[in-house]
């Protein structure tokens, strides 16, 4: 017999949607061409940061963000995996990103957002590793983060995945489809969703354990982020790329990521490389999701950089909508 819903694409929103249907009592499958989090989620660095991310003229995505994040503290602790809660720190190198900084820092401001802003001595004091030579930061409490890999293998413990490439939704029987197969979802449903290349290296600190980690905080900066796991890994990302469905990794990607990074954090450069990655983002037009439903399907699809943040929030979405209930 069919399943109520079967769901396209085990990332990390397919399967946080395949949980929350199947607590409601639907019966379930995923499919996934890769198996369980073989896209954009393994590669994703898994930063919490509706404040960070906060686009000039984009209050959509920010209240998505902000009521998302809310979800994540219930939402790790049912699936057993920790929250990084240090927050964030953004750091300007020069006096061009400094004054860009400051108006970053007045934008989130006039929203009530908690943000403080640091001399390079303060944010030194809170992060050792920073170089001197950095020239303003910005200090988010409320940014934390999680590691995506930690969640997919708790939402796939709990949830059947078929692996299973679906070229079309006339192909699945069950009574709903849900499109959740991010960059590639516009191949299935009539959505504008493009692939947005993200390359990434994962570090780690071989001598952890007989001092403290190099950062504590996720780190920001023009053109990249490093993100601290607390037990001496570190994810260094992303280059943000239209290129179509390349996921190659290049020379000029990684030497960019680990240029700027090292400026700004020069221990770095004492880390073991590895892993470097490329993943694809499923960008939309105005940088915000496409979550709706069209006849049989259920779409929910184009998190663009924000899929791990809104996971949590885009289930209880559409399993309102595959219930009938109000969101
Ligand atoms: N969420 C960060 C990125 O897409 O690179």
């Amino acid at each position: 017999m069919a399943q109520d819903v079967a769901i396209i694409g085990a990332g990390i929103i397919g399967l946080s949607i395949a949980r929350r249907a199947a607590r409601e009592g639907l019966s379930v499958v995923v499919y996934d061409r890769g198996g369980a989090g073989a896209g954009a989620s393994n590669v994703a660095a898994g930063m919490l940061a509706p404040v960070t991310e906060a686009e000039f003229g984009n209050p959509e995505l920010l209240e998505l963000g902000l009521a998302a994040a809310e979800r994540w503290p219930a939402f790790a602790a049912e699936l057993g995996v920790p929250l990084h809660t240090a927050g964030t720190l953004i750091a300007a190198r020069d006096r061009d990103e400094a004054e860009a900084l400051e108006r970053e820092h007045a934008f989130r401001d006039r929203l009530g957002l908690r943000v403080e802003r640091l001399r390079p001595s303060a944010a030194r004091r809170l992060e050792p590793a920073l170089a001197p030579t950095i020239r303003l930061a910005l200090h988010i409490p409320d940014d934390h983060s999680v590691d995506p890999r930690a969640v997919l293998a708790a939402l796939a413990a709990d949830v059947e995945v078929v692996q299973r490439d679906v070229a079309s939704l006339d192909d699945v029987e069950a009574e709903t489809v849900v499109v959740a197969a991010g960059a590639w979802s516009g191949t299935l449903a009539d959505v504008p969703v493009r692939p947005v290349k993200g390359q990434i290296l994962r570090l780690r600190d071989p001598t952890i354990g007989s001092h403290p980690p190099l950062l504590d905080r996720v780190l920001r900066f023009e053109g990249g982020y490093l993100v601290p796991r607390g037990d001496g890994r570190y994810v260094l990302g992303a280059t943000v790329e239209e290129r179509g469905f390349d996921t190659t990794v290049t020379a000029g990607g990684v030497y960019e990521l680990l240029r700027d990074a090292t400026e700004l954090v020069p221990g770095i450069s004492e880390l073991v490389l590895e892993e470097v990655a490329a993943g694809l983002r499923p960008g939309t037009p105005g940088n915000v999701p496409i979550i709706r439903r069209d006849g049989r399907a259920v779409i929910a699809t184009g998190h663009f950089r924000n899929g791990i943040l809104l996971a949590p929030l885009t289930a209880e979405r559409v399993v309102s909508e595959l219930i009938g209930a109000p969101a």
